[in-house]
């Protein structure tokens, strides 16, 4: 790649930032050299302890016995971090800024307001049976009671499981019976692009699954005070209980590896994974990490664009930037409402400094041309940063020289649910950029890149790419599942943390991740498991076999494409196909809709029964010259009738 443009840290940029490159250098060896040294000052200097610790680290990847711990005897709070100790230096300062759907609803929330508001809700959720342990599942719209509810939460010792407000009753359904949610936080609707999401119908729903057996209480925001149906003996809204709460919340003292939050994510197989993030590694990882990563000053307005149903919408919508006494924008709406250069006009109006969202909101805002940016100056952004997955090279420089006007760095972070924060990153004041590649290991990230057999790769090379220690925030188990945890990430390769993506090194010591080398698809950033796409269409009683692949898409990065069977007697017709594309929105939500369905006569097996999934994508992404050897299929015939009909679309 010798004729990769590189772009060199620029020079009043370093002089200002936190980390430059000798500063990485000296600061990356030593967390490599002596782990338990780095990571004991770090944790002294960002966390406040209720006990310290005196273990750093106690950490096991032998796929017998898989057993992480950080800072494991020490106890502290989330919340008491994240506010408390703020409000004798910065009570008065804004925490959140909060920009509404319409452009006209805005406000702002200092730390001592948050903290109070977060201390009676905190009191209310106790007052309604909420003790340590107990899980509260969250489903709310992008409004300020969401980062109330998780910090409350956290307050008390109540484990969060924040769900999406883009998932269907099904998949709510699905995680408060997997966690044994006892509690659920939601509102009377969400609003997006001028138009209202029936959140609390959804639970309602949700909630009439006969399997789930925990669920005792349904705390209700009001958003938009529509009509809601209520069942007295369940519901209650969150105003009622505030105004009669107490402000006085003493945090409850957490041991460090008592678990913060669960999160469900998609894998290769079965149902979405509850990720289990625990207390003391993730406040630390969330804080150095956002510190650096953002180069983040006192004072600094900071907008991460995630929702808080996603991992960056945890660490670095709502955790990294209020541990570090940080002000952070949450905005409620979409890029492109009321008119496409919405969120320029927010960052002229709220004097945005760090913006960090994903390559298919760029992509999608870069498709309107410069009218993104018309009439607007964005002169106070500083930095720009991207997540979610890989930025393609004509994304970048439209991020840079019309979003950024080629005076921003941005930082390309990789990093997933499981690894609570971001792994390999640019630091602004210390790493040349070279677009598309996410450049080299943060603090105590020690990537590989190993071959099928799980042989370490040296030098320039390209392989699966894994993480041969452990790193503070990294995710503990999966919730009630530790098999599944150790089956799914060590025991590919024996020792290691197997991420699932596939990554090239360059001559500099450069990672470019070239995608997710299992059947996991990632569209508009959102992470998917076929197989989950898969078992909703097979779920249709017209359909009697589904394949499930991602191709190329000009703005979601990856689009889904669909290959069913029908069941005997059954005809392919175009309702057919609107038909299943609304079943998969129902069963999953929005972000699973099929783009394109091929109802097939047959699919490429082999002789034992196998689908053919190398050959489908194939086909999807219009490679048909590149199928390889498709000598042991059971019938080759099927290929060219999936090749030809995908040629008529
Ligand atoms: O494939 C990688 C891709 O997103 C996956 C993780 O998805 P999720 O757990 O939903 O977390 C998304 C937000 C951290 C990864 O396995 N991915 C994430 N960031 C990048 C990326 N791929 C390329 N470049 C990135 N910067």
């Amino acid at each position: 790649m010798s004729d990769q443009k590189v772009y060199p840290v620029k020079p009043e940029f370093a002089d200002s930032a936190w980390i430059d490159n000798d500063k990485y250098l000296q600061m990356y060896q030593q967390s490599v050299i002596n782990p338990e040294g780095f990571w004991r000052e770090q944790a002294m200097e960002r966390i406040d302890w209720m006990r310290p610790f005196t273990k750093v680290r106690n950490v096991s990847f032998d796929d017998h016995n898989v057993d992480i711990r950080w800072f494991e005897d020490g106890a502290t709070n989330m919340a008491y971090n994240c506010l408390d100790r703020h409000l004798e230096t910065r009570g008065d300062q804004t925490a959140i800024i909060w920009e509404g759907d319409n452009p006209d609803e805005s406000k702002n929330i200092t730390y001592k307001e948050l903290h109070e508001e977060v201390s009676r809700f905190a009191n209310a959720l106790r007052g309604q049976g909420i003790r340590r342990g107990d899980v509260v599942c969250i489903y709310m719209p992008m409004i300020p009671e969401a980062a109330v509810a998780m910090l409350a939460c956290t307050r008390i010792g109540a484990i969060h499981s924040v769900v999406f407000g883009g998932f269907s009753p099904e998949a709510l359904a699905g995680r408060i019976e997997d966690s044994n949610t006892k509690l659920v936080i939601t509102s009377d609707e969400g609003v997006r692009a001028g138009r209202t999401v029936a959140l609390k119908a959804n639970v309602d729903e949700a909630l009439t699954n006969p399997a789930i057996k925990s669920l005792e209480k349904v705390i209700v925001v009001k958003r938009t005070g529509a009509d809601v149906a209520w069942h007295p003996h369940r519901d209650v809204w969150y105003h009622d209980l505030v105004a009669l709460a107490s402000p006085n919340c003493p945090a409850e003292a957490m041991d460090s590896e008592d678990p913060l939050f669960i999160l469900y994510t998609s894998g290769s197989t079965g149902k979405p994974k509850g990720v289990v993030h625990t207390t003391g590694g993730y406040m630390v990882w969330a804080s150095i990490t956002h510190q650096y990563v953002f180069d983040y000053h006192d004072g600094d307005v900071y907008w991460c664009t995630a929702d808080v149903g996603w991992i960056t919408g945890h660490t670095y919508l709502i955790y990294g930037p209020l541990l570090n006494g940080g002000i952070t924008l949450i905005s409620e709406g979409v890029p492109n409402y009321p008119s496409i250069n919405r969120w320029c006009q927010i960052v002229d109006k709220h004097q945005v400094n760090i913006l960090y969202t994903a390559p298919t909101a760029i992509r999608s805002l870069m498709a309107e041309g410069t009218a993104a940016v018309e009439g607007t100056s964005r002169s106070s952004l500083r930095l720009l940063g991207s997540v979610g997955e890989p930025i393609n090279p004509e994304a970048w420089d439209w991020y840079n020289k019309t979003i950024g006007e080629d005076n921003c760095p941005i930082v390309d972070t990789w990093w997933q649910t499981e690894t609570g924060g971001i792994m390999i990153t640019p630091l602004p004041g210390a790493t040349a950029l070279k677009p598309g590649s996410a450049t080299r290991p943060f603090f105590g990230v020690q990537p590989a890149i190993v071959d099928n057999s799980g042989m370490i790769l040296d030098g320039a090379t390209e392989g699966n790419l894994v993480m041969v220690d452990s790193w503070p925030g990294q995710s503990r188990s999966v919730f009630g599942d530790h098999d599944r945890f150790v089956q799914t990430y060590f025991s590919t390769f024996r020792g290691m943390y197997f991420t699932g993506d596939g990554a090239r090194r360059d001559e500099d010591g450069y990672y470019w991740i070239t995608g997710r080398v299992d059947d996991v698809i990632n569209v508009s950033g959102h992470r998917m498991g076929t197989a989950e796409v898969e078992s909703a269409l097979v779920a249709h009683p017209k359909v009697a076999e589904a394949a499930v692949v991602g191709y190329p898409h000009d703005i979601k990065g990856q689009g889904i494409y669909v290959y069913v069977t029908l069941n005997t007697g059954e005809e392919a017709s175009d309702d057919l196909v609107q038909e299943l594309r609304k079943w998969v929105r129902t069963e999953i939500g929005p972000v699973a809709t099929p783009d394109l369905i091929q109802i097939t006569p047959g699919l490429p097996k082999t002789r034992s029964g196998k689908i053919m999934r190398r050959i489908l994508r194939k086909i999807a992404a219009n490679e048909h010259d590149a199928l390889g050897d498709v000598s042991t299929l059971a019938d080759p015939s099927v290929v060219d009738s999936l090749i030809e009909n995908r040629k008529n679309r």
